[in-house]
Protein backbone atom coordinates (compact mmCIF):
# COMPACT_ATOMS: atom_id res chain seq x y z
CA UNK A 1 0.00 0.00 0.00
CA UNK A 2 1.11 3.40 -1.03
CA UNK A 3 1.88 5.60 2.12
CA UNK A 4 1.54 8.53 -0.37
CA UNK A 5 -1.02 11.70 1.40
CA UNK A 6 -3.96 12.23 -0.59
CA UNK A 7 -5.82 14.23 1.59
CA UNK A 8 -4.68 17.16 3.99
CA UNK A 9 -7.03 18.24 6.86
CA UNK A 10 -6.28 21.85 8.20
CA UNK A 11 -7.58 23.32 12.17
CA UNK A 12 -7.00 26.09 14.06
CA UNK A 13 -6.92 25.91 18.15
CA UNK A 14 -6.12 27.81 20.82
CA UNK A 15 -6.96 31.80 20.67
CA UNK A 16 -6.77 33.35 17.44
CA UNK A 17 -4.59 35.11 15.63
CA UNK A 18 -4.07 37.16 12.35
CA UNK A 19 -2.31 35.71 10.19
CA UNK A 20 -4.33 32.42 10.75
CA UNK A 21 -6.32 32.78 7.50
CA UNK A 22 -3.14 33.66 5.13
CA UNK A 23 -1.21 30.13 6.44
CA UNK A 24 -5.46 28.36 5.91
CA UNK A 25 -5.19 29.93 2.64
CA UNK A 26 -1.46 28.64 1.83
CA UNK A 27 -2.04 25.10 3.18
CA UNK A 28 -4.97 24.35 0.94
CA UNK A 29 -3.43 26.03 -2.42
CA UNK A 30 0.31 24.43 -1.60
CA UNK A 31 -1.67 21.18 -1.41
CA UNK A 32 -4.56 21.57 -4.54
CA UNK A 33 -0.55 22.49 -6.38
CA UNK A 34 0.54 18.97 -5.19
CA UNK A 35 -2.81 17.57 -6.60
CA UNK A 36 -4.30 16.72 -2.96
CA UNK A 37 -7.61 16.95 -1.67
CA UNK A 38 -8.02 19.27 1.80
CA UNK A 39 -10.81 19.03 4.29
CA UNK A 40 -11.28 22.30 6.78
CA UNK A 41 -11.56 21.24 10.06
CA UNK A 42 -13.90 23.94 12.29
CA UNK A 43 -13.73 24.93 15.84
CA UNK A 44 -10.39 22.88 16.77
CA UNK A 45 -9.99 19.61 18.29
CA UNK A 46 -13.55 20.19 19.60
CA UNK A 47 -14.81 20.51 15.79
CA UNK A 48 -12.66 17.27 14.76
CA UNK A 49 -14.67 15.57 17.43
CA UNK A 50 -17.83 16.58 16.25
CA UNK A 51 -17.30 15.52 12.92
CA UNK A 52 -17.40 19.89 11.49
CA UNK A 53 -15.45 18.56 8.56
CA UNK A 54 -16.11 20.69 5.14
CA UNK A 55 -14.71 19.83 1.68
CA UNK A 56 -12.21 23.18 0.50
CA UNK A 57 -11.17 23.81 -2.77
CA UNK A 58 -8.78 26.95 -4.12
CA UNK A 59 -11.97 29.50 -4.10
CA UNK A 60 -12.96 28.27 -0.84
CA UNK A 61 -9.69 30.53 0.70
CA UNK A 62 -10.21 33.37 -1.63
CA UNK A 63 -10.51 36.53 -0.31
CA UNK A 64 -8.98 35.90 3.21
CA UNK A 65 -5.03 36.75 3.46
CA UNK A 66 -6.41 40.37 4.56
CA UNK A 67 -8.84 39.06 6.98
CA UNK A 68 -7.99 38.88 11.03
CA UNK A 69 -9.23 35.99 12.72
CA UNK A 70 -9.67 32.08 11.27
CA UNK A 71 -12.33 31.24 9.03
CA UNK A 72 -12.11 28.03 10.08
CA UNK A 73 -13.22 29.06 14.13
CA UNK A 74 -11.36 27.71 16.50
CA UNK A 75 -11.85 26.39 20.41
CA UNK A 76 -10.47 25.44 23.48
CA UNK A 77 -11.29 21.83 23.97
CA UNK A 78 -10.29 20.84 27.22
CA UNK A 79 -10.74 16.83 27.15
CA UNK A 80 -9.13 16.65 24.39
CA UNK A 81 -6.40 16.15 26.79
CA UNK A 82 -7.71 12.21 27.45
CA UNK A 83 -6.32 9.22 25.30
CA UNK A 84 -9.41 7.89 24.78
CA UNK A 85 -10.84 11.48 22.48
CA UNK A 86 -7.05 11.62 21.26
CA UNK A 87 -7.72 7.85 19.38
CA UNK A 88 -11.63 8.69 18.48
CA UNK A 89 -10.03 12.34 16.82
CA UNK A 90 -7.80 10.37 14.77
CA UNK A 91 -10.19 7.17 13.91
CA UNK A 92 -12.29 10.62 12.72
CA UNK A 93 -9.85 11.76 10.39
CA UNK A 94 -8.80 8.32 8.85
CA UNK A 95 -12.81 7.46 8.59
CA UNK A 96 -12.53 11.27 6.17
CA UNK A 97 -9.92 10.30 4.31
CA UNK A 98 -7.44 12.58 6.23
CA UNK A 99 -4.23 10.99 6.33
CA UNK A 100 -2.27 14.17 6.94
CA UNK A 101 -2.99 17.12 8.96
CA UNK A 102 -1.87 21.08 9.88
CA UNK A 103 -2.94 22.10 13.15
CA UNK A 104 -2.61 26.01 13.50
CA UNK A 105 -1.60 27.22 17.58
CA UNK A 106 -0.04 27.15 20.09
CA UNK A 107 1.95 24.95 22.62
CA UNK A 108 -1.17 23.57 23.75
CA UNK A 109 -2.63 22.71 20.46
CA UNK A 110 1.16 21.66 19.55
CA UNK A 111 0.03 18.79 22.81
CA UNK A 112 -2.75 17.50 20.97
CA UNK A 113 -0.88 17.28 17.33
CA UNK A 114 1.63 15.01 18.64
CA UNK A 115 -1.26 13.00 20.30
CA UNK A 116 -2.75 12.47 16.67
CA UNK A 117 0.56 11.77 15.63
CA UNK A 118 1.36 8.85 18.06
CA UNK A 119 -2.34 7.97 17.24
CA UNK A 120 -1.06 7.38 13.49
CA UNK A 121 -2.08 10.47 11.60
CA UNK A 122 0.46 12.17 9.90
CA UNK A 123 0.48 15.80 11.68
CA UNK A 124 2.74 18.72 11.44
CA UNK A 125 1.91 21.86 13.66
CA UNK A 126 2.59 25.55 12.71
CA UNK A 127 2.75 28.47 15.37
CA UNK A 128 -0.24 30.62 15.80
CA UNK A 129 -0.35 32.41 18.70
CA UNK A 130 0.02 36.16 19.65
CA UNK A 131 2.04 35.55 22.65
CA UNK A 132 5.58 34.55 20.64
CA UNK A 133 5.76 31.93 23.71
CA UNK A 134 7.02 28.97 21.80
CA UNK A 135 10.65 27.80 22.45
CA UNK A 136 11.27 26.90 19.04
CA UNK A 137 10.61 29.88 16.85
CA UNK A 138 11.73 33.15 16.79
CA UNK A 139 8.45 34.38 15.04
CA UNK A 140 4.66 32.96 15.94
CA UNK A 141 1.74 33.62 13.32
CA UNK A 142 -0.39 36.67 14.85
CA UNK A 143 2.63 38.21 16.98
CA UNK A 144 3.51 40.80 14.78
CA UNK A 145 0.08 42.26 13.96
CA UNK A 146 -0.88 42.39 17.99
CA UNK A 147 2.17 44.14 18.87
CA UNK A 148 1.60 46.66 16.58
CA UNK A 149 -2.03 47.22 17.17
CA UNK A 150 -1.11 47.53 20.90
CA UNK A 151 2.14 49.74 20.37
CA UNK A 152 -0.82 52.29 18.36
CA UNK A 153 -3.32 52.31 21.06
CA UNK A 154 -0.67 52.87 23.96
CA UNK A 155 0.49 55.83 21.63
CA UNK A 156 -3.13 57.09 21.69
CA UNK A 157 -3.48 56.59 25.45
CA UNK A 158 0.71 58.45 25.94
CA UNK A 159 -1.26 61.36 23.99
CA UNK A 160 -3.79 62.04 26.46
CA UNK A 161 -1.82 61.05 29.26
CA UNK A 162 0.48 64.04 28.63
CA UNK A 163 -2.70 66.54 28.11
CA UNK A 164 -3.78 65.56 31.71
CA UNK A 165 -0.42 65.05 33.18
CA UNK A 166 -1.58 61.31 34.14
CA UNK A 167 0.20 58.18 35.08
CA UNK A 168 -1.39 55.30 32.66
CA UNK A 169 -1.22 51.80 33.03
CA UNK A 170 -1.41 49.91 30.40
CA UNK A 171 -1.91 46.00 30.40
CA UNK A 172 -1.17 43.87 27.41
CA UNK A 173 -1.80 40.30 26.38
CA UNK A 174 0.63 37.77 26.70
CA UNK A 175 -0.57 34.99 29.19
CA UNK A 176 2.38 34.05 30.92
CA UNK A 177 4.96 35.68 29.06
CA UNK A 178 6.16 39.30 28.63
CA UNK A 179 6.79 39.49 25.02
CA UNK A 180 4.16 42.21 23.47
CA UNK A 181 4.62 44.03 26.93
CA UNK A 182 8.75 44.06 26.20
CA UNK A 183 8.22 45.11 22.57
CA UNK A 184 5.74 48.17 23.47
CA UNK A 185 8.23 48.78 26.31
CA UNK A 186 10.57 49.97 23.52
CA UNK A 187 8.37 50.53 20.74
CA UNK A 188 6.41 53.37 23.03
CA UNK A 189 9.41 54.49 25.14
CA UNK A 190 7.19 53.72 28.34
CA UNK A 191 8.61 55.25 31.83
CA UNK A 192 7.91 51.13 33.49
CA UNK A 193 7.48 47.55 32.01
CA UNK A 194 6.38 45.20 34.01
CA UNK A 195 6.98 41.31 33.17
CA UNK A 196 6.19 37.93 34.46
CA UNK A 197 9.63 36.79 33.01
CA UNK A 198 11.51 39.29 35.14
CA UNK A 199 8.83 39.45 38.51
CA UNK A 200 10.39 41.53 40.90
CA UNK A 201 7.43 43.70 41.45
CA UNK A 202 8.17 46.83 44.21
CA UNK A 203 5.74 49.27 44.55
CA UNK A 204 7.37 51.91 46.11
CA UNK A 205 10.26 51.79 44.08
CA UNK A 206 7.57 52.58 41.32
CA UNK A 207 5.77 55.05 43.22
CA UNK A 208 9.28 56.40 43.44
CA UNK A 209 10.62 56.59 39.84
CA UNK A 210 7.11 58.15 39.41
CA UNK A 211 7.37 61.10 41.57
CA UNK A 212 11.50 61.50 40.55
CA UNK A 213 10.21 62.02 36.91
CA UNK A 214 7.39 64.40 37.84
CA UNK A 215 9.95 66.52 40.05
CA UNK A 216 12.38 66.47 36.90
CA UNK A 217 9.37 67.84 34.96
CA UNK A 218 7.54 64.81 32.70
CA UNK A 219 3.85 65.22 31.71
CA UNK A 220 3.18 61.52 31.71
CA UNK A 221 4.72 58.28 33.06
CA UNK A 222 3.45 54.96 31.12
CA UNK A 223 3.75 51.83 32.97
CA UNK A 224 3.15 48.94 30.39
CA UNK A 225 2.00 45.80 32.41
CA UNK A 226 1.99 42.00 31.24
CA UNK A 227 -1.26 40.47 31.46
CA UNK A 228 0.75 37.96 33.48
CA UNK A 229 1.28 40.29 36.25
CA UNK A 230 -2.73 41.76 35.84
CA UNK A 231 -4.36 43.48 38.65
CA UNK A 232 -3.60 46.69 36.97
CA UNK A 233 -6.99 48.73 38.19
CA UNK A 234 -6.10 47.78 41.40
CA UNK A 235 -2.29 49.12 41.00
CA UNK A 236 -3.54 52.44 39.61
CA UNK A 237 -5.35 53.09 42.76
CA UNK A 238 -2.99 52.43 45.09
CA UNK A 239 -0.46 54.69 43.37
CA UNK A 240 -2.52 57.59 42.39
CA UNK A 241 -3.23 57.75 46.59
CA UNK A 242 0.82 57.14 47.11
CA UNK A 243 2.00 59.58 44.63
CA UNK A 244 -0.79 62.22 44.29
CA UNK A 245 -1.21 61.81 40.79
CA UNK A 246 -4.34 61.17 38.53
CA UNK A 247 -3.37 57.69 37.52
CA UNK A 248 -5.92 55.82 34.98
CA UNK A 249 -5.66 51.86 33.89
CA UNK A 250 -6.32 50.54 30.39
CA UNK A 251 -6.81 46.88 29.89
CA UNK A 252 -6.10 46.23 25.75
CA UNK A 253 -7.89 43.22 26.00
CA UNK A 254 -8.98 41.24 22.92
CA UNK A 255 -8.55 44.32 20.33
CA UNK A 256 -4.99 43.01 20.10
CA UNK A 257 -5.80 39.51 18.53
CA UNK A 258 -8.57 40.94 15.71
CA UNK A 259 -7.49 43.08 12.75
CA UNK A 260 -6.01 42.72 9.50
CA UNK A 261 -2.61 41.09 9.74
CA UNK A 262 0.75 43.20 8.79
CA UNK A 263 2.77 41.92 5.84
CA UNK A 264 4.92 40.19 7.96
CA UNK A 265 2.47 38.08 9.34
CA UNK A 266 0.74 37.40 5.73
CA UNK A 267 3.81 36.58 4.30
CA UNK A 268 5.50 34.07 7.11
CA UNK A 269 2.13 32.35 7.66
CA UNK A 270 1.58 31.89 4.22
CA UNK A 271 5.59 30.43 3.34
CA UNK A 272 4.87 27.94 6.71
CA UNK A 273 1.31 26.88 5.69
CA UNK A 274 2.95 26.37 2.25
CA UNK A 275 5.54 24.41 4.57
CA UNK A 276 3.79 21.94 6.27
CA UNK A 277 2.19 20.67 2.82
CA UNK A 278 5.57 20.52 1.75
CA UNK A 279 6.77 18.41 4.75
CA UNK A 280 3.71 16.23 4.56
CA UNK A 281 4.26 15.47 1.03
CA UNK A 282 7.95 14.71 1.90
CA UNK A 283 6.29 11.62 4.77
CA UNK A 284 6.83 13.76 8.09
CA UNK A 285 5.28 13.88 10.57
CA UNK A 286 5.23 14.72 14.43
CA UNK A 287 6.77 18.29 13.10
CA UNK A 288 6.21 21.81 13.50
CA UNK A 289 7.77 24.48 11.56
CA UNK A 290 9.75 27.54 13.05
CA UNK A 291 11.52 30.29 12.23
CA UNK A 292 15.11 30.61 13.77
CA UNK A 293 18.08 32.71 12.29
CA UNK A 294 16.46 33.94 8.74
CA UNK A 295 15.47 30.27 8.07
CA UNK A 296 12.27 28.62 8.18
CA UNK A 297 13.03 24.96 9.27
CA UNK A 298 10.95 22.07 11.28
CA UNK A 299 11.37 20.19 14.67
CA UNK A 300 10.57 17.39 16.38
CA UNK A 301 7.52 18.38 18.31
CA UNK A 302 8.92 16.31 20.98
CA UNK A 303 11.67 18.42 21.47
CA UNK A 304 9.86 21.81 20.75
CA UNK A 305 7.83 21.44 23.94
CA UNK A 306 11.05 20.39 26.01
CA UNK A 307 13.03 23.91 24.62
CA UNK A 308 12.64 26.74 26.76
CA UNK A 309 12.05 30.56 25.97
CA UNK A 310 13.26 33.41 27.87
CA UNK A 311 12.98 37.30 26.80
CA UNK A 312 16.04 38.55 25.84
CA UNK A 313 18.12 40.08 28.89
CA UNK A 314 20.08 42.70 26.80
CA UNK A 315 16.71 44.31 25.47
CA UNK A 316 15.30 44.14 28.98
CA UNK A 317 17.87 46.29 30.00
CA UNK A 318 17.77 48.43 27.44
CA UNK A 319 14.07 48.78 27.59
CA UNK A 320 14.71 50.47 31.00
CA UNK A 321 17.33 52.38 29.93
CA UNK A 322 15.68 54.06 26.77
CA UNK A 323 12.85 54.60 28.58
CA UNK A 324 14.23 57.04 31.15
CA UNK A 325 16.23 60.38 30.06
P1 LIG B 1 -2.59 27.18 22.61
O1 LIG B 1 -2.65 26.15 21.56
O2 LIG B 1 -2.72 28.58 22.07
O3 LIG B 1 -1.43 27.00 23.57
P2 LIG B 1 -4.37 26.09 24.63
O4 LIG B 1 -3.30 25.87 25.64
O5 LIG B 1 -5.67 26.64 25.09
O6 LIG B 1 -3.92 27.08 23.46
O7 LIG B 1 -4.60 24.68 23.89
C1 LIG B 1 -5.50 24.61 22.81
C2 LIG B 1 -6.11 23.24 22.80
O8 LIG B 1 -5.10 22.24 22.61
C3 LIG B 1 -6.79 22.82 24.09
O9 LIG B 1 -8.09 23.34 24.25
C4 LIG B 1 -6.84 21.31 23.92
O10 LIG B 1 -7.85 20.96 23.02
C5 LIG B 1 -5.49 21.04 23.24
N1 LIG B 1 -4.50 20.63 24.25
C6 LIG B 1 -3.91 21.41 25.18
N2 LIG B 1 -3.10 20.68 25.98
C7 LIG B 1 -3.19 19.40 25.54
C8 LIG B 1 -2.61 18.16 25.96
N3 LIG B 1 -1.76 18.08 27.00
N4 LIG B 1 -2.93 17.04 25.26
C9 LIG B 1 -3.79 17.10 24.22
N5 LIG B 1 -4.37 18.24 23.79
C10 LIG B 1 -4.09 19.37 24.43
O1 LIG C 1 -2.97 32.98 23.82
C1 LIG C 1 -3.54 34.15 23.28
C2 LIG C 1 -4.29 34.91 24.33
O2 LIG C 1 -4.84 36.08 23.73
C3 LIG C 1 -3.48 35.30 25.57
O3 LIG C 1 -2.67 36.42 25.34
C4 LIG C 1 -4.57 35.52 26.58
O4 LIG C 1 -4.10 35.24 27.88
C5 LIG C 1 -5.61 34.49 26.20
O5 LIG C 1 -5.36 34.14 24.85
C6 LIG C 1 -7.03 35.01 26.33
O6 LIG C 1 -7.90 33.98 26.05
P1 LIG C 1 -9.47 34.16 25.88
O7 LIG C 1 -9.70 34.59 24.46
O8 LIG C 1 -10.00 32.80 26.15
O9 LIG C 1 -9.90 35.20 26.84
Amino acid sequence: MSNEIKTIGVLTSGGDAPGMNAAIRAVVREAICKGKKVKGIKRGYAGLLQEEIIDMDAHSVSDIISRGGTILQTARCYEFVEPEYQKEAADICRKHGIDGLVVIGGDGSFKGAQKLAANGINTIGLPGTIDLDIACTEYTIGFDTAVNTAMDAIDKVRDTSTSHERCSIIEVMGRGAGYIALWCGIANGAEDVLLPERYDYDEQKLVNHIIEGRKKGKQHHIIINAEGIGHSLSMAKRIEAATGIETRATILGHMQRGGSPTCKDRVYASTMGALAVDLLCEGKTNRVVGYDHGEFIDFDIDEALAMNKDVNEYQVRICKDLGNS
